[in-house]
This record gives structure tokens, sequence and C-alpha cells, in this order.
């Protein structure tokens, strides 16, 4: 390349410069508001189920634009999952909606991430708690093993606005007793609890005042959460986090970290 090189040259051999793109090999749009898409996984990528990586796309300028976003498939999977909502005047999902099969996005392959076993002193009873895009650590955690090897019995909850947007999660429970890799892992330990809250479902209401008022212990049939048999890993808005943390508390369970392993772990939920 020299002073000569026409502007066109120099963008295509910076996109191929980069030594961290992955091609993109499935796109989903699961409603005008949200997207889950693979891409192809680097071979030298190791992470725990639950972690996040900084993905995303080049800026008009060559430079890149990240965010941090929860993979979704789990630590065996060949591929890499994400799951995505669509902001139409977002910096990065703006653009990154338009994504298609064989283009390229950009991956640090550094995963990091608070909603991992590691966290999670041991117990009896796993509740996972996800608002919107807050399912996709989720998605990557019921899918893996480890979950099932650690726990009687686990738990997941879906609040969303509408029914359609409980899709990406309901297929993905769904299919996971059939699963041949990962079924008889789950058995009979696995418990679904999605709520809507802007339409019609069979549960309606936020996963919050469930717990507050009990219902949500009778709906399952399981008693109140205890710091002796439950563990809970939250994944929404900043909204649900705060929330949860004061529920959490109130049944007595204390904040883990990677460093520090406790009773919950909480992570905010890529929103832009
Ligand atoms: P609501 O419709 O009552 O705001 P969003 O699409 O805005 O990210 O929200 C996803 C879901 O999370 C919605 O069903 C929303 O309910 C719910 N939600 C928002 N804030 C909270 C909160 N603090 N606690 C529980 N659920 C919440």
């Amino acid at each position: 390349m020299n002073d000569q090189t026409p502007v066109t040259e120099v963008k295509a051999a910076a996109v191929k410069a980069l030594p961290d793109a992955q091609t993109v090999t499935e796109v989903h749009h699961w409603t005008d508001r949200l997207f889950s898409f693979r891409v192809t996984r680097p071979k030298t990528l190791r992470f725990r189920s639950g972690e996040f990586v900084m993905i995303g796309l080049l800026k008009e300028d060559g430079k890149p634009l990240l965010r941090a976003y929860s993979i979704a498939s789990p630590s065996w999977d060949e591929e890499l999952e994400f799951y995505s909502i669509k902001v139409q005047d977002g910096p990065l999902t703006s653009r990154l909606q338009h994504i298609k099969v064989g283009d390229e996005i950009i991956l640090r392959p550094k995963p990091v991430g608070t909603l991992v076993h590691d966290a999670l002193l041991p117990g009896k009873r796993l509740w996972f708690f996800a608002t919107g895009t807050g399912f996709a650590p989720f998605a990557s955690l019921l899918r893996d093993p480890e979950t099932y090897e650690r726990y009687d019995e686990v738990i997941i909850t879906h609040t969303c606005r509408d029914v359609a947007e409980l899709e990406y999660g309901r297929q993905l429970v769904e299919g996971l007793a059939e699963d041949p890799l990962i079924g008889e892992f789950v058995g009979d330990k696995l418990k679904y609890y999605p709520t809507t809250t802007r339409e019609q479902s069979p549960k309606m209401g936020r996963v919050t005042d469930k717990l507050r008022d009990g219902s949500i212990f009778a709906d399952l049939g399981v008693p109140p959460m205890t710091p002796d048999v439950d563990r809970a890993m939250v994944c929404g808005s900043m909204g649900l986090n705060t929330d949860m943390k004061v529920i959490l508390e109130g049944f007595g369970l204390r904040e883990g970290a990677n460093s520090d392993p406790a009773e919950y772990v909480i992570e905010k939920a890529f929103v832009g």
C-alpha cells in the first residue's frame, strides 16, 4: 500500500487485516426488535458458559465499534451464538441487524463476566432471572451439562413485553429435553416460567412482583428462596437488576463474584 492506493482498496485491506474478524453463518429475526445470529468461533477461544465478549463492526472511519455481548451458545458448541435487540438509532445495532450470512463481524476473544458457576457457592436449586435479551447468557448455561450436574433443580424465568419476544427462549427450552447432547443431563430438572407484561399470556406480570407476593413459588410448587438451598443469576435491564438485588437480599442471599463466590450474581443485559 502506498499514497497512490485508491481509498476503496485501503478499506478492503483494513478489513482483511483485522485479526479478530469472524464470519456470520446464520441469522434469525424473531421480531422487529429481536434477532439472533451465529458466527465462526476462533479456534483458540475458550470461555465459560455465561461469559460475554466484545463484538461489533467497523465504523466509517475504519475504527471498530464494539459492545459487550453475552455468548448465547454453550462452551462445547463449534460456533458462537448471540441474541440481540435492534435499536433503530443505536450506534451498533442499527447496522448489526442487517448482517447476512457470509458477512464479517469483529470479535475480541477475551471472555469475561460474573454469570458463571464459579461465582456461586454450591446449592440445590439454581434460578435464572431474565428480561428481554438478558436471556442470552442463560441460553448458554441452559445448554451446559455442568448446570445440571451441579444442581438438583434449575428454574428459568423470562419476562418480556409480549409473547413473540419469548419465542427464542421458548424454542430453546422446549428443545432441551430432546437434545441428543444435553437431554439426558436435563432430565426432569428444568422448570420454565415465562411471563409477559404488555400482551395477554398464561402468566402476566413482572417476575419481581411474583417474587414479592410469593405467587411464583406457589405456581412452581417450590418453597420460598433460602440461602441454604437457592442460588440465582440475574440478567436484564437496570431496573430489573436493581429490584432483584433488593428482593434476593431480602431472602438472605448475598452477591457473589469470581473472586468471592456467594449465593447470587447479576449482570446488565446489552441494551443499544
Ligand atoms: P414492563 O412492560 O412492565 O416495563 P424491555 O423490552 O423494555 O427491555 O423490557 C423487557 C421486560 O422487562 C418487559 O416485560 C418489562 O416490563 C420488564 N421489566 C422492566 N423493568 C423491570 C423491572 N424493574 N423488574 C421486572 N421486570 C421489568
